[in-house]
């Protein structure tokens, strides 16, 4: 695995993000809330501010208001955030001590998030959701995975005309950070975008362009307070 450094310092890299989301689910889920690491340093479009901006613009691409947040993290706060505007909104989580944050800190989405690994096919049918959004998750999953099981999968669960959100790190490799808000060391899977995009597009799903200059759309990008570089993007199934 690739290493960086921090203050010139070699890191040892871990992918165990299990461990790691076990030891700061509480913490995690509280900053999600404090919108830390949801406001970026920098990013291609000046309406692209934050995760609010991509998900308020998600909501009105939306053919309807069923939808799923599929790693939807410690807190499950999007999820939360959308069942409070009246959408009819799931989420899954890998790691069971995320999803029982949600549920301390949100009872009220008992019932809507659950454990669900999308390294495996999902247990939805075919054609389920109106939107579908996948938010900094591939990045703890292998290739192989993501490639055979993961994008197919969530592109079979979105209903034809249906919007897929796609938000990750992108580049090559991995890369291993310090990252001071949890005093912890990080290891990320990098993704090439435009792969990514074929590998949506061989599932009937197509890029949704910007309208005009101002206006979200195409790919995306923005870098984080750790200077990590994310892709963004939504994607249409064709009807
Ligand atoms: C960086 S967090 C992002 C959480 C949320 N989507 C957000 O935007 O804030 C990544 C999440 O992906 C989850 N995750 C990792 N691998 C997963 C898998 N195979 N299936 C489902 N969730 C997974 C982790 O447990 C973690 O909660």
């Amino acid at each position: 695995m690739d290493t960086t450094t921090d203050s010139g310092r070699m890191l040892r890299s871990t992918d165990d993000y299990g461990a790691f989301y076990k030891r700061h689910a509480d913490r995690y889920a509280f900053n999600q809330i404090a919108r830390v690491q949801r406001i970026w340093a920098s990013s291609s479009h000046s309406q692209l501010k934050g995760n609010h901006s991509l998900i308020n613009a998600l909501v009105r691409l939306a053919p309807g208001p069923k939808g799923l947040d599929a790693g939807c993290g410690a807190g499950a706060v999007d999820v939360a955030d959308l069942v409070g505007r009246d959408m009819d909104v799931v989420g899954i989580d890998a790691v069971k001590d995320n999803v029982e944050a949600a549920l301390r800190l949100h009872p009220f989405l008992q019932g809507r998030v659950r454990v669900g690994d999308l390294s495996r096919r999902m247990a939805f049918r075919t054609a389920t959701f109106d939107f579908v959004m996948c938010n900094a998750v591939i990045q703890h999953l292998s290739e192989d995975h993501v490639y055979a099981t993961t994008l197919p999968e969530l592109c079979r669960i979105t209903k034809p005309g249906g919007v897929l959100q796609m938000v990750f790190k992108c580049g090559s490799g991995t890369v291993t950070i310090h990252d001071p808000d949890y005093n912890d060391v990080r290891s990320f899977r990098l993704f090439d975008e435009r792969r990514v995009v074929g590998a949506l597009r061989a599932h009937g799903m197509e890029l949704v362009p910007a309208t005009d200059r101002k206006s979200l759309g195409g790919l995306m990008y923005y870098v984080n307070n750790n200077g990590l570089k994310h892709c963004a993007f939504w994607t249409r199934k064709v009807a």
